[in-house]
């Protein structure tokens, strides 16, 4: 079976070492050496000075929409992963969608200004695929309306815009470093802070509250164990190799595929991409159903990313069309891509498409 994704795993041998390490100093979680060590790590490969490692990807976004401590409409995109709804709601916030732009499947700034009201108190939009949203023009939306900016960064692992992490842009960034991500700690995730002020009340957040043996605050537990930072200790040097290795298999396929029936986002100029996923829009869902059945018979699992449209799942209070997104939702899936996938099967994926279109 070839599935969308397979997670990567480092060398047992240097794994079982950062272990010895952990068994003999016996201290497992409550940020411990090997966590603020992959800490340091992730500052020094990204660039980036304020950042945490907490327990996945969807916390950090409910810890960001909490340290703006107050409620409200979010403005966000239709087009991502159902956390990025699921944490707005979960903070008592209201979800209002904002269409995505057609060529780059990332929220558009013109829907975003628009459905700005004097409830809104935040944008929160996400990176789609590692694609880099309109930073600059959302930052001076977030500006002029005096609303907080926070990005979901879970697929932008790795990118750079003009040089710069995407992951460094706006209030705060999220990330995930769940085990089917470009880099992984089995479970886990990151919270970026633009405002270093605010650094270690997020750091106090992120552990219940505790400031040694008092409350600073009301927290949660999002933090992360030893053991689940080896494995991101184990990881982090490989990521260019890993980036490298999925860039060739991107390659592959944009030479392989017949690429006049089939619409792909396009990348936004001055971005450093992480090839972290290969969307493919087909002409219509009868279409991608075929293709995809097709796959299936060779046992060839692409994975509907993003499927549905966020603006229409089943729990939401109001309906909000969002006509690009749905169209788009309807019709994407993304291909098998890892850094071990050997390109006979990709010859073979595009092959069997290409028939089928
Ligand atoms: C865009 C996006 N946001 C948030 C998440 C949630 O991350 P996690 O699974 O680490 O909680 C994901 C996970 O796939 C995602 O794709």
């Amino acid at each position: 079976m070839i599935n969308v994704t397979k997670t990567y795993l480092p060398n047992f041998d240097q794994y079982v070492g950062y272990l010895k390490e952990i068994w003999d100093r016996a201290q497992l979680t409550n940020d411990g050496p090997m966590a603020r060590r992959l800490e340091a790590e992730l500052k020094q490969y990204l660039g980036i000075d304020h950042l945490y490692f907490c327990g996945n990807g969807t916390i950090v976004l409910q810890i960001a929409l909490k340290m703006l401590k107050k409620q409200g409409e979010v403005i966000t995109t239709p087009c991502s992963y159902v956390a990025t709804t699921n944490a707005i709601i979960w903070e008592n916030c209201t979800p209002v969608f904002a269409d995505i732009d057609a060529a780059t499947f990332c929220i558009n700034p013109d829907l975003v200004e628009a459905a700005i009201t004097e409830r809104t108190i935040a944008i929160m939009a996400t990176h789609v695929y590692g694609n880099a949203c309109d930073v600059e023009r959302l930052q001076k939306i977030a500006d002029k309306h005096g609303l907080a900016l926070i990005y979901d960064g879970a697929h932008a692992f790795g990118v750079k815009l003009n040089g710069r992490s995407l992951l460094s842009y706006g209030n705060f960034t999220t990330c995930s470093f769940h085990a089917t991500k470009l880099f992984h700690t089995v479970e886990g995730g990151m919270i970026v802070m633009g405002d270093p002020t605010i650094d270690p009340e997020v750091k106090f957040m992120r552990s219940f509250g505790h400031q040694g043996n008092d409350y600073f605050s009301v927290g949660v537990n999002a933090k992360n164990s030893e053991i689940h930072a080896a494995m991101g200790l184990c990881n982090l040097p490989q990521v260019p190799h890993l980036i490298a290795a999925r860039k060739a298999i991107c390659d592959l396929y944009d030479a392989q595929l017949n690429l006049s029936k089939l619409q792909r986002p396009i990348l936004v100029p001055g971005l450093e991409y992480n090839y972290a996923y290969y969307p493919v829009v087909f002409e219509s869902e009868e279409k991608l159903e075929e293709v995809c059945a097709a796959l299936a018979q060779s046992q060839i699992i692409p994975r509907r990313y993003f499927y549905p449209s966020l603006n229409t799942l089943p729990f939401l209070k109001t309906t909000q069309p969002c006509p690009v997104s749905e169209s788009i939702c309807e019709r994407v899936v993304c291909l098998p891509l890892h850094a071990e996938l050997p390109h006979e099967d990709v010859l073979r994926i595009a092959a069997i498409i290409n028939q089928n279109l």
